[in-house]
């Protein structure tokens, strides 16, 4: 029963997102309900509510829904009307909205299952995937991917964050480089780990190629 209901969901939200450029595609739902699944196995997480909050998580996000409100609303009646349980309702909806909540002081996650689908799409953000998103991301908004001459922003508010110019390369120090240090659970700290350094790697053999050095 439960994975009919996955499978629905999922065709729900590849309908929704077949014409996102702004990085969240069906594909990055995907990778991040792999993610929750992965994660959710070492850390004895219900797998039904990590794999459902994943394939939604992205549904309440404002660049997809006019607003983070509507969007809840959406997924909300979604669930509604495939009959599924109220408290799942409740649990998935309530991961999804803590999830989205982009503002500085974001609350913690409250459950394990919160925990692992915020780790994996924190995953999805670093690591080799990582680099390839934030390059498209970079273009898709017409932005350099490196400008020595713009800075590094070490506070910023939302707005800012979305719509001052900034660069590729810049966007690693001002989010990526800050990830590994938020994960919630053990697995997701090691494969957030291995994600950095790549990323570290990666920019130290930039910098060197853009100096003509390598
Ligand atoms: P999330 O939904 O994971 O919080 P965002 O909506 O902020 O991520 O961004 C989607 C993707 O685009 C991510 O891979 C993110 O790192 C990248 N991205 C977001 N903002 C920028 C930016 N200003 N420059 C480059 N890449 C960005
Ligand atoms: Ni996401």
């Amino acid at each position: 029963m439960s994975n009919s209901i996955i499978e629905k969901t999922e065709e729900f939200v590849r309908e929704k997102l077949k014409d996102e450029s702004s990085g969240h595609d069906w594909y990055h739902i995907y990778r991040v309900t792999k993610l929750a699944e992965t994660i959710a196995e070492h850390e004895g997480a219900d797998r039904f509510i990590c794999v459902m909050a994943a394939l939604l998580h992205d549904i309440a996000d404002e660049k997809i829904a006019g607003t983070e409100e509507e969007g809840l609303k959406e997924v909300k009646l979604w669930l509604e009307s495939i009959a599924l349980e109220s408290k799942y309702i409740d649990h998935i909806v309530s991961i999804i909205s803590t999830m989205s909540f982009k503002g500085g002081n974001q609350s913690p996650m409250q459950t394990i299952e919160g925990k692992v689908v915020q780790d994996a799409d924190r995953l999805d953000a670093i690591g080799a995937i990582g680099i390839g998103r934030t390059f498209a991301y970079s273009g898709a908004k017409g932005q350099l991917m490196y400008d020595p001459n713009i800075p590094v922003r070490e506070k910023m508010t939302k707005d800012q964050y979305r719509n001052e110019k900034s660069t590729a390369v810049n966007h690693f120090y001002e989010k990526l480089l800050k990830l590994k240090d938020k994960m919630n659970t053990e697995i997701g700290k090691k494969m957030a780990d291995e994600r950095h350094a790549f990323l570290e790697k990666f920019l130290e053999q930039f910098f060197e190629e853009w100096e003509g050095k390598r």
